[in-house]
């Protein structure tokens, strides 16, 4: 709150002076503390100080080519250590050794950054966090993506610790006096400190093997509780999968003999790449059928395969500074959707994807806190793990191997890995590699220097005469303050021309546009009457479309589309026709359209069919009003929609709902389909009933359905229809019932935090939660400030909930967390604030409490991370 923290510009990098060849670690874990030593052999490459980064280090012991540095010596403030001579005062020479050592306090570190304690009692564990800048929390160092090195680690404890875990190779262990042991690993691989990782623990092993395509033989190994050992086997698949998928897809094998996976229950983020030794947030590699949804396990592979494609995109290949972030992330989670897509259906895979960069990545774009998927400037490097920098940054390396097919693509990718292998490089560095093969995806530097998302506009006419169809597009992005005006993006519109008569594709084509305006021609169509156009297909950029078509037209789309997603979107377009302007025409179209694709889709295709019945949520839909955001009209007018659309299929609801029976788990895309659609049913049978005399009749469906559930999908979808109905049931007996499972779900699960997360989240989601029920939560006896996973559980529902949110009370609770992690851990109180950007959007009431409210949390805060971020959302650039 004192001073300004400082702002770090991506035109002011500087190479380092002093190169890293080799590091010797030497961490010793003791009760209430750890002590590190470290011997650094160093180069110098430019004339200049000896910069070692560190934080919260308590420097015991400096020493540099055999000479003892005392305080005279040397420069130390809270982030730096400064070296400008030898301690005889010669100047510094062209070889260095540094040696320190340093105490540090992992048992008091809250952070869950640097080393720092998970869990308690008997599962206590010590474990790191290193990327972006954890490193310098363990000890002095060069703590920047551009110095690579070669590590050894020797890890040392109490035996109640038997598993002691580093990076690479195991090389050699030991016992020693006193209870306590040693190992040493060594990895073999340059790596950046952000790469670095060990752990401290009691834990078993889930092994396995791999043989790469070039012969060699893996050791796969997940390390999780013994309890949680037997929720391994999903994630052990998806390793072996994803190993695969890199060599057959990208050519990439593995290069190391051992491949190590940890779970942890405190973790920050969802996962993380270290060399190696992979650390996991429990949430994110546990997944057993009983006890995990179906989406949950979809991502834990998808998670899986994205920290493993790292090892290419990030650790072979890394960042020169973290202004490149999105070559790494950007790069790996198209690579981890692609993944994905090969794994289910493609356009349901499509459509998830989307919707989760419309979400997320559209809102931060059209908000306060909009930046370029390379941002050029940054307080506080953690808070840049955006939706633009991951979403986005997908998104054009996804725009640019469509535009260069399959064959081109691949050459590109080769040229880069072939050019940077074993460096730290730019963005210009990967755009250069593809150039070489097509020159175009030199263009796209643009996308990843200019904030906010392209509106794209088209108008399109037919000529009956010369069966000439005249489509004009023009783009526009909002001039974000502070950046460049806007300039024109390639932005890639696949499009298709359909045939109105006979519902067949007449043309399929990519479009290019890169002007302002530009006008597309298509002559000689072989049609009788003007045809049908499918734009932006498979979400070809990410950019928002206007482009009015009739809703005869988005049915007829959504009947005859080929692409996936294109059937989905036209369903989406329809929605937002009828919640944006009240039409009852599109209305009309819309349930008939949607009613007859879902039976159509049942069978076949149910996961499809399920999406199809998409209505946005609250918070997507405040993206579609301009300013004036009131969010309880929007609720009521969602919440309409959504009846009208129950009541039309009201005949069809227990038809389908029969016609989906439960079966023996599997886990297929079809049967996830059929749950999918089967709890989607369900909800909206419970809601049609709803205060009518079959009311009882359903909820015995749903109660049965809980009751005989053959996995948590099944079991969690019957409870989250009855507590969303909650409010509408005025029979007490059918009232004690949704608490009747409550509880049973409760007790049934009670010894398993993720389950029990879930059963937090369902509540904190619901709309008949109160908001002093939502406090409740916070104040339960499962609530617990050192586990991110249970905060998100309760935070995230009323982040959800935006009628509860933007009100005094919501504010408070919210805020009132923000403020409460601000000091024990600022990288999630700062990351709990990202909803919160668009608060100047709402109507005049709220949006003056908003702000109050805001304004009077920065008073409160003093993490450089929820300060940049709160700064920006207030708009003090
Ligand atoms: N490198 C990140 C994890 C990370 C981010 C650590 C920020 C520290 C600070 C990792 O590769 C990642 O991106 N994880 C994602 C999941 C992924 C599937 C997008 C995450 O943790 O959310
Ligand atoms: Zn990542």
């Amino acid at each position: 709150m004192t001073t300004k923290p400082t702002k770090i510009y991506l035109k002011d990098y500087q190479a380092p002076n002093f190169s890293v060849t080799t590091v010797n670690l030497d961490i010793k874990l003791f009760d209430d503390h750890a002590t590190v030593d470290s011997v650094i052999n160093m180069q110098k490459q430019s004339e200049g100080d000896l910069i070692l980064l560190g934080r919260d280090l308590q420097l015991i012991q400096l020493e540099i080519n055999g000479q003892i540095f005392n305080e005279e010596n040397y420069q130390l403030d809270k982030e730096q250590l400064v070296i400008k001579k030898l301690a005889d005062g010669a100047p510094l020479p062209n070889e260095l050794t540094v040696k320190t050592q340093v105490k540090i306090v992992p048992q008091k570190n809250t952070s869950l950054e640097g080393l720092y304690i998970a869990g308690e009692g008997d599962d206590v564990m010590f474990t790191t966090q290193c990327e972006a800048e954890g490193f310098r929390k363990i000890t002095f160092y060069p703590d920047r993506p551009d110095v690579l090195a070669e590590f050894t680690t020797r890890v040392e404890a109490d035996k109640k610790f038997p598993t002691l875990l580093s990076n690479g190779h195991l090389i050699e262990q030991g016992e020693l006096a006193n209870n306590r042991h040693f190992a040493v690993w060594h990895d073999p691989a340059k790596k950046p400190s952000y790469l670095f990782a060990c752990v401290f623990a009691d834990l078993s092993v889930m092994q396995d093997k791999y043989t790469t395509i070039e012969g060699r033989e893996v050791l796969l190994e997940i390390y999780a509780k013994e309890k949680d050992i037997e929720k391994c086997h999903v994630a052990m698949q998806a390793l072996k999968d994803s190993m695969k998928w890199d060599e057959d897809n990208y050519g990439r094998a593995y290069d190391l003999d051992r491949f190590m996976i940890v779970a942890v229950s405190q973790f920050n983020m969802g996962a993380m790449e270290n060399k190696g030794l992979n650390i996991f947030n429990t949430a994110c590699v546990l997944s057993t059928p009983e006890k995990t949804t179906d989406p949950r396990t979809s991502s834990v592979k998808g998670i899986i395969a994205h920290e493993y494609f790292h090892n290419w995109t990030g650790n072979r290949i890394t960042c020169r500074d973290w202004f490149q972030l999105c070559l790494k992330e950007g790069l790996t989670v198209f690579r981890d959707q692609s993944f994905s897509a090969d794994h289910q259906s493609s356009a349901v895979q499509r459509i998830e994807d989307v919707d989760i960069l419309r979400s997320a990545q559209f809102s931060e774009d059209a908000g306060a806190l909009a930046h370029p998927v390379r941002p050029e400037s940054f307080v506080e490097i953690n808070n840049f793990y955006t939706p633009t920098v991951y979403e986005k940054g997908a998104e054009i390396c996804r725009m640019m191997a469509n535009m260069m097919g399959k064959e081109k693509y691949r050459q590109g990718t080769d040229e880069y890995f072939r050019r940077y292998d074993g460096q730290a490089v730019t963005v210009e560095d990967w755009l250069s590699a593809l150039s070489s093969v097509d020159k175009r995806t030199a263009d796209f530097i643009k996308w990843y220097r200019q904030p906010a998302t392209p509106t794209v506009t088209a108008t399109s006419d037919f000529d009956n005469e010369s069966k000439t169809l005249t489509l004009n597009l023009s783009q526009h992005s909002r001039h974000v303050a502070g950046y460049d005006k806007p300039i024109a993006l390639p932005i890639p519109v696949a499009t298709a021309i359909f045939d109105k008569t006979s519902g067949e594709i007449l043309l399929e084509k990519t479009l290019m546009l890169t002007d302002f305006e530009q006008t597309f021609t298509f002559e000689n169509l072989a049609t009788e009457q003007a045809p049908v156009l499918s734009l932006l297909r498979d979400f070809s950029a990410p950019v928002n479309l206007e482009f009015n078509q009739s809703a005869e037209e988005l049915a007829f789309l959504l009947e005859h589309e080929t692409n996936g997603f294109n059937r989905w979107q036209a369903t989406q377009t329809l929605v937002n026709q009828v919640l944006k302007n009240g039409d009852k025409h599109y209305k009309e179209v819309y349930l008939k359209a949607v009613q007859k694709a879902v039976h159509q889709l049942a069978k076949t295709d149910p996961m499809l069919a399920t999406r199809l019945l998409d209505i946005p949520s609250e918070r997507d839909l405040s993206l579609l009003v301009k300013g004036d955001y009131d969010p309880q009209a929007i609720k009521a007018k969602r919440e309409q929609l959504k009846t009208d659309l129950a009541k039309f299929m009201a005949n069809d609801w227990l038809n389908l709902y029969q016609n989906l029976p439960m079966q023996a788990y599997e886990d297929t895309p079809q049967a996830k389909g059929v749950r999918a659609l089967r709890n989607t049913v369900l909800a909206m049978l419970l809601k049609t009933t709803a205060n009518t005399p079959n009311f009882t009749e359903s909820c015995k469906l749903a109660v049965s359905q809980y009751d005989n559930a053959s996995c948590m999908t099944e079991r969690l979808g019957a409870l989250g229809a009855m507590v969303n109905r909650e409010n509408e049931i005025t029979d007490e007996i059918d009232f004690n019932l949704v608490a009747e499972k409550l509880e049973d779900f409760y007790q049934r699960f009670a010894d398993e935090p993720l389950v029990i997360d879930m059963w937090v989240a369902v509540q904190a989601n619901a709309d008949c939660t109160s908001l002093d029920e939502i406090q409740a939560l916070i104040e339960h006896k499962e609530f617990d400030w050192g586990t991110p996973n249970r905060i998100r559980s309760v935070i995230g529902g009323l982040a959800n909930s935006p009628v509860k949110l933007w009100s005094e009370q919501g504010l408070d609770i919210y805020l009132g967390v923000v403020a409460k992690l601000d000091h024990a851990n600022p990288t999630l109180a700062s990351r709990l604030l990202q909803p919160l950007a668009r608060w100047d959007t709402l109507v005049p009431e709220l949006k003056t409490i908003a702000q109050a409210k805001l304004t009077d949390l920065e008073k409160e805060v003093s993490s450089k991370n929820v300060l940049e971020s709160l700064g920006g959302i207030l708009g003090e650039k």
